[in-house]
């Protein structure tokens, strides 16, 4: 199975990560990690640190020739900034002279880590809890989504709502994935990056259009927002997962892999929260039948009954809440004094919700590449499709 641990400081001289269990004879390049990386600085609305850096990944270990050897595979991503940063995050010494944070901004890890570990600077607290550590989740998830991609299963992401600007009819995005869902199993990348080309990645050019302009209103305000973005994966073939198990529950997995990205609050499987609200004949998808083969009259439940794949397009949403560091600052308390003051700013995106959409991509690959191995697995790829083929 594979698995994966990252490390890092935001303002830290790196990120690392291992990724376990990747079977042995997978393509695997820099250049394609490189590109995930890239969608993830992208967006209207990021702060000043997306311009300081690309991120690009050196791979370390686990690959020779551009195949994978079946060994953990090591990443690093160097942080750009670094040099700006050796002394406030150097790794001996004892700090002594570098200015402390203490006021902590509502909505961030800052009081409850440092309440948590002790810490009187909330440095100790922002460095990690940061989305930066994201940049190299998304490299370490990218090995799974090419094992998915390798056997037909493409993911894809697009934004339906920042802040109250939402697409309302998505008849439009609907009648795309039927058009698609014809063509060979990568609709789901053909739909992100169709999104790609938009600063928000919504597939609707008026909402779009009305998207940005609330971004910069909250912008001007000192304000921030948060979103909503759909996942949908194509190529999933029915009988990935289980029901047998709380632990080994595909949707449950799904929803802990998208509610770790920070600032994720919400996680939807299908029309999850819109079927609430219904009777249950306008919900489930019946059975019918089509030149003989039986398929589904519509896909309300997102492609997963019972925690099993059902064959359909697996759709997942996730819902963001608004950055935590307003440029207009709401009240704080100030650690130091315990006088109250104006929660501390510093350099920080506006809207992230086309990022975290490009985040949510890849953190589920994983989990639906272990499904995968689970059921077709192999020491290398060519067992594995081998296996998947028969
Ligand atoms: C892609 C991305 C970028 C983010 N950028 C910022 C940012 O610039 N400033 C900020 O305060 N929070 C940002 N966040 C959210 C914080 O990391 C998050 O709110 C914080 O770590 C607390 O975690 P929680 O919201 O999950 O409770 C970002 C999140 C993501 C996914």
């Amino acid at each position: 199975m594979i698995r994966y641990l990252t490390s890092g400081e935001s303002h830290g001289k790196a990120l690392v990560g291992i990724v376990e269990g990747v079977p042995a004879g997978l393509s695997l390049s820099s250049e394609y990690i490189n590109h995930q990386l890239w969608r993830r600085q992208q967006g209207y609305g990021r702060g000043g640190r997306m311009r300081i850096e690309t991120d690009t990944i050196e791979i370390l270990s686990g690959v020779r020739f551009g195949k994978t050897l079946g060994s953990p595979i090591a990443l690093m991503i160097q942080n750009r900034d670094w040099k700006n940063w050796e002394n406030k995050m150097a790794v001996e010494g004892d700090g002594v002279g570098i200015e402390r944070i203490t006021v902590p901004r509502p909505g961030h890890a800052d009081f409850v880590g440092a309440a948590k570990y002790g810490f009187h600077d909330l440095r100790d607290v922002i460095e990690r809890a940061s989305a930066r550590e994201t940049s190299m989740r998304v490299a370490c998830c990218t090995i799974a989504r090419k094992i998915l991609e390798e056997c037909g299963i493409f993911i894809g992401s697009y934004v339906l709502a920042i802040g109250p600007v939402e697409v309302k009819n998505k008849a439009k995005i609907e009648k795309l994935i039927a058009k698609l869902a014809n063509r060979p199993s990568s609709t789901a990348q053909t739909l992100a990056l169709q999104a790609d080309k938009s600063e928000v990645r919504i597939l609707d050019a008026s909402v779009e259009r009305k998207a940005i302009a609330e971004i910069k209103k909250a912008k001007k305000a000192g304000d921030t927002l948060g979103g909503i973005f759909e996942l949908i994966v194509t190529g999933v073939p029915i009988g990935l997962g289980t029901y047998v198990q709380f632990d080994r529950k595909l949707d449950g997995q799904l929803a802990q892999a998208l509610m770790s990205i920070q600032a994720i609050k919400g996680v939807e499987i299908g029309d999850g929260f819109a079927n609430a609200r219904k009777f249950g004949s306008q919900v489930h998808d019946e059975f019918i039948l089509k030149n003989g083969e039986i398929i589904r009259s519509s896909n309300r439940a997102g492609g997963l009954e019972g925690s099993i794949t059902n064959g359909e397009i697996l759709v997942l949403r996730a819902a963001m809440k608004p950055i935590a560091t307003l440029a207009k600052p709401l009240r704080s308390v100030d650690l130091k004094t315990g006088k109250i003051v104006e929660s501390r700013y510093e350099r920080s995106d506006v809207c992230a919700v086309p990022a975290a959409s490009v985040i949510g991509e890849a953190v589920i690959a994983p989990v639906l590449a272990n499904a995968f191995l689970e059921k077709y697995g192999g020491d290398s790829m060519g067992e594995v499709k081998k296996s998947f083929r028969r």
